[in-house]
C-alpha cells in the first residue's frame, strides 16, 4: 500500500478500497493519491477501472462474510490476524465489533447458527483493512476454531462498531494513559495509530501488564514498528510519535518491570520511573481494558486519584470497556 494513499483515506476519512464492491480488490498499483482534490480524481479512476463488474467475482457463502489477508501466531494462546473491511463499515478507532464463524449445523434440524463474539478492532479507522488481536481459549467455543484460520479463509463481521474507549468520551486533557492486560492492549493498537490521539494530548502513556514476557510481544513490535514506520512518520509525524511513553510489566516472570500496573501506581513506582508526580484530574485522562477484576481494581484506582468516569454521552476523566467476561 501507498503512503499517499493511506494519507489521502486519512485525510478524507473514506479508504479508497471502500468504495469498490464488495468482494473485490483493489490493486495497490492502480492509482497514486496525494491530497484533497487529487484524491477525488483517483476515486473517479478507481470507479471506472473496476466497471463492469469482474464477472469472477466470488460471491461470499457466509451472511457479512470478509477474508482473512493474514495472520500472525505471537504465543501458544494469542494471535492476530487482518481482514477486508466492509465498505459499509466506519467506525471511531477504539471501538468493537461482533466478529465469528458459522457453528456446526444443529444434529436435529440441521441448521447451522452464526457463532459471534465480541472484538476490539485493533487496526485505526484509516486503515483499508481491520486487524484483531485474539487470545486462543483451549476449549473456547471460537476460539478454539478461529485460531485456525488461514489467509483466504472467510469470518463473518458485523458492521456496527460500538464501545467506550473513544475520544468523544473524554475531556480534554494534556497526558493519556492507555492501561490494558492482555488482550486488552487491541482497542490501543487501534488509538496508537490514530492521528487524533497526539493531536489531542502532549504525552501519551502506554501501560501493559501480561503475565509473560512472550505475551507482551505483540504491543512491544507495534510501538517499535509505528516509531520506525515511514510510513507512520507521515501520517501521525515524528516528534507526535516521539510523545509516546511504553510501560510494560510482568506479573509471573521475571522482566524490567515486575508487578500489577494497579500495585504499581498505588505504590508510586510508575510516577518515579516515568518521571510524573501523580495523576491529576486536570490534566490526565485514561482509558482502561483488561478483565472485570483489572477493570474494577482501575476504576478504584483512578478515582482514588480524583478521575471520574466518563462515557460518549457524558465525557468526562477515564473510560473502561472488558477485555473480555468471565
Ligand atoms: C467488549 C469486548 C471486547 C473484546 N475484545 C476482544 C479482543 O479484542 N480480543 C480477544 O481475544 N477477545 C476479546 N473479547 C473476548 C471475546 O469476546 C471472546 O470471549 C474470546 O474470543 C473467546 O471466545 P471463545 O468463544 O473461544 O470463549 P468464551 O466462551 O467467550 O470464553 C471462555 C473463557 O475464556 C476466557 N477468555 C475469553 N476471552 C479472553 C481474552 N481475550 N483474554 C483472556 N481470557 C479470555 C474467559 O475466562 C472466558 O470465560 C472481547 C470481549 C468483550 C466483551
Ligand atoms: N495467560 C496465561 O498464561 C494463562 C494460563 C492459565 C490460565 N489462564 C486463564 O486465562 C484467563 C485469562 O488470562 P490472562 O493472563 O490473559 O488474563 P488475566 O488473568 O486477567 O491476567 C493478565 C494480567 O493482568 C494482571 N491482572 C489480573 N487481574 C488484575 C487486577 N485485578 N489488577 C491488576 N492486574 C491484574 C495479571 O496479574 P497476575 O499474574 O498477578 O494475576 C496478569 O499479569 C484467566 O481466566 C486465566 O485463569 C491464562
Amino acid at each position: 500500500m501507498a503512503v499517499s494513499r493511506k494519507l489521502a483515506a486519512a485525510q478524507l476519512s473514506v479508504a479508497p478500497a471502500r468504495l469498490i464492491q464488495r468482494g473485490q480488490r483493489l490493486p495497490s498499483s492502480t492509482c497514486s493519491f496525494k491530497k484533497g482534490t487529487q484524491a477525488q480524481a483517483c476515486v473517479f479512476i478507481i470507479m471506472t477501472e473496476l466497471t463492469p463488474v469482474n464477472q469472477t467475482t466470488v460471491h461470499p457463502a457466509l451472511p457479512d462474510a470478509q477474508t482473512v489477508t493474514s495472520v500472525k501466531h505471537w504465543t501458544d494462546k494469542l494471535f492476530s490476524f487482518r481482514v477486508t473491511r466492509p465498505a459499509s463499515l466506519r467506525f471511531r478507532s477504539g471501538e468493537f465489533v461482533m466478529i465469528g464463524l458459522m457453528g456446526a449445523p444443529d444434529p436435529k434440524t440441521g441448521k447451522q447458527k452464526p457463532l459471534m463474539r465480541a472484538y476490539s478492532i485493533a487496526s485505526p479507522a484509516w486503515d483499508d483493512e481491520l486487524e484483531f488481536y485474539s487470545i486462543k481459549v483451549q476449549d473456547g467455543p471460537l476460539t478454539s476454531r478461529l485460531q485456525h484460520i488461514q489467509p483466504g479463509d472467510q469470518i463473518i463481521l458485523r458492521p456496527k462498531p460500538v464501545g467506550t474507549l473513544v475520544h468523544d468520551a473524554l475531556l480534554p486533557g494534556k497526558r493519556l494513559w492507555f492501561f490494558a492486560t492482555g488482550t486488552g492492549f487491541a482497542p490501543f493498537a487501534s488509538l496508537l495509530r490514530e492521528p487524533e490521539t497526539y493531536e489531542k494530548f502532549d504525552e501519551i502513556i502506554m501501560t501493559h501488564t501480561c503475565r509473560d514476557v512472550a505475551e507482551l510481544e505483540y504491543g512491544r513490535t507495534l510501538i517499535e514498528d509505528l516509531k520506525s514506520d515511514e510510513m507512520m512518520q507521515e501520517l501521525i509525524g515524528a516528534d507526535h510519535l516521539a510523545k509516546i511513553r511504553y510501560y510494560p510489566t510482568t506479573t509471573r516472570e521475571q522482566s524490567g518491570r515486575m508487578g500489577r500496573i494497579t500495585t504499581l501506581l498505588q505504590d508510586g513506582t510508575v510516577f518515579a520511573d516515568l518521571g510524573i508526580d501523580t495523576i491529576n484530574k486536570d490534566t490526565d485522562r485514561g482509558m482502561v481494558c483488561g478483565s472485570l477484576d483489572f477493570n474494577k481494581d482501575m476504576m478504584r484506582t483512578l478515582e482514588g486519584f480524583g478521575l471520574q468516569e466518563g462515557a460518549n454521552s457524558d465525557p468526562q476523566h477515564f473510560v473502561v470497556e472488558k477485555a473480555f467476561v468471565g
